[in-house]
């Protein structure tokens, strides 16, 4: 898929604007605080409902409005849709495909694959493992719509078992045990699936991350990723029970695929304890190179990769092999200076300038 143009209004600093795109590579710099990541922040928010940053809607509103609109046109097959999203300050967001009102994200991901690339994905390995599980998440969202109504289904139960279990504190009752077994059943039916899935998600990226990693360490390392659930080896259900009375202790729910992780391993090292900061950030460069290729696979497309100032985080080789991986995808760049890509083989083929909410085209 491409984006062939797209319009904000009020939205962050920008008060109007309208670009074209390029089929390929898409550069935005410019300096600090001017609007880069705003560009991308909205386009990833028209494909996907959500800001990269988790921003509410209400603080995406350009200060000082009510509103803001996001209009985008792509192209997937050969087709072109309009995508809109009305943000509004005091009601949920509108979304329309081709003017007409979508009730469900799940509903653009048949159209619209993206792929976000930050600095802080560099530090996937290295922090908690909610930001693994938001990387799955996220991405499984995308690819999957049973996958995306599975995870609302389980956060929404775990979230009313947790309410019980503070409700449960102020007097255990017959009512109330019959109404947590219920939350448990529905818990582990969603979350036995959601394991499943997740499970696969990774035999997948194992298929492509080895090949990826040699290259990138020029032979030097593996890399295995393995799934570790919070219930160990036990099943889901029997881990919950078990920690039933621990849970209505400590009021909240302890196992399930909300606390589960995701493990990076050097043969026999484990990347995120052990790894250095450099292996760290090479598996996670390695990671994120492979979602983009299992994205493509899923899809039988290519998703448009939004890359926000992560080249000046690499050295030259990681650079180089990271260009050279995404010269097949549209891609929207930004970093505070060009000059840096004029020397790269590869080729720029849109240049903006961002200065203080405005942009301008430079080729
Ligand atoms: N709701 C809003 N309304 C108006 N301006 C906003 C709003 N939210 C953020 N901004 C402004 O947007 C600017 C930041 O934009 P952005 O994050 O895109 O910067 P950037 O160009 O990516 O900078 P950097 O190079 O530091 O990452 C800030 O000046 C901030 O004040
Ligand atoms: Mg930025």
């Amino acid at each position: 898929m491409k984006i062939k143009s797209f319009k904000l209004k009020n939205f962050r600093n920008y008060e109007y604007l309208h670009l074209d795109l390029d089929p390929a590579a898409n550069i935005f710099y410019g300096d600090n605080a001017q609007g880069k990541t705003n560009i991308l922040e909205a386009v990833y928010l028209s494909g996907t409902t959500k800001s990269h940053r988790g921003t509410k809607d209400r603080d995406m509103i350009r200060f000082g409005e009510n509103e803001s609109h996001i209009e985008m046109i792509v192209e997937k097959k050969g087709i072109d849709y309009r995508l809109d999203m009305h943000l509004k300050k005091n009601s949920p967001k509108g979304i329309a495909i081709n003017k007409m009102p979508i009730r469900r994200a799940g509903e653009l991901f048949g159209i619209v694959n993206l792929v976000f690339f930050s600095p802080e994905d560099l530090n996937i390995i290295k922090n908690g493992p909610g930001e693994r599980r938001r990387f799955i998440d996220l991405e499984l969202s995308q690819l999957d719509k049973v996958y995306l109504s599975d995870l609302t289904n389980y956060n929404r139960i775990v979230n009313q078992r947790n309410h019980l279990l503070k409700e449960m504190s102020f007097g255990k009752s017959e009512s109330y045990m019959d109404t947590l077994e219920i939350w448990e059943m529905q818990m582990i039916q969603y979350g036995e699936k959601i394991i499943e899935r997740r499970k696969k998600f990774v035999d997948e990226i194992n298929k492509i991350i080895s090949s990826i990693h040699k290259k990138l360490t020029g032979y030097k390392e593996n890399i295995e990723v393995i799934y570790e659930p919070s219930n160990g080896n036990i099943s889901l259900e029997e881990a919950v029970k078990k920690n039933r009375e621990k849970d209505m202790r400590i009021k909240s729910t302890s196992v399930g695929p909300h606390r589960d992780d995701i493990c990076f391993m050097n043969k026999d090292l484990d990347i995120r304890r052990f790894g250095s900061q450099g292996q760290q950030r090479t598996a996670a460069l390695s990671l994120k190179l492979s979602e983009i290729e299992l994205v493509k696979q899923a899809i039988h497309d290519t998703p448009v990769l939004l890359l926000d100032d992560v080249l000046s985080e690499l050295d030259k080789h990681r650079q180089n092999y990271l260009l050279d991986s995404i010269h097949d995808v549209q891609t929207l760049i930004t970093c505070t200076g060009v000059e840096e890509f004029v020397n790269h083989r590869f080729s720029i083929n849109k240049v903006f300038h961002v200065h203080n909410g405005q942009i301008v085209n430079e080729n």
